[in-house]
């Protein structure tokens, strides 16, 4: 892929990104930055009772790449249980957009990174019960 270019995936789900936004009242959140551009993510989720991402939001501060790997971890992650989601890595997801062009590679730290975050937000409040 070059450097500039973007699959047909990564356009798609900039152009119609899903699950934009905020789940109120969620059971984990996470926000994160991407120190390389200041860029920021925030992931809102809701975990059913079997322990399984019932739902998931974010909002993204951020490049198209940063909004297109954010929608397509919403897509992958939803219905997995925790332990399933948290092993989703960064490579996962650049590889489920098809690729992102090497100089975004650094974009899809914060879509896992973010989810990774909410998920440990929601075990340590279920820890301090
Ligand atoms: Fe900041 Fe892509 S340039 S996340």
């Amino acid at each position: 892929m070059k450097p500039t270019q973007y699959s047909e995936k990564v356009k798609e789900h900039f152009k119609n990104p899903k699950n934009v936004g905020e789940i109120e009242n969620p059971d984990g959140e996470g926000t994160v930055g991407n120190p390389l551009c200041g860029d920021m993510m925030k992931m809102t989720i809701k975990v059913s009772k079997d322990g399984r991402l019932e739902d998931i939001k974010f909002k993204t501060y951020g490049c198209g790449s940063a909004i297109a790997t954010s929608s397509i971890i919403t897509e992958m992650a939803k219905g997995l249980t925790l332990e399933e989601a948290l092993k989703i890595t960064r490579k996962d997801v650049a590889d489920e957009l098809e690729g992102l062009p090497p100089i975004k590679m650094h974009c899809s730290n914060l879509a896992a990174d973010a989810l990774h975050a909410a998920i440990k937000d929601y075990l340590s409040r279920k820890e301090r019960g």
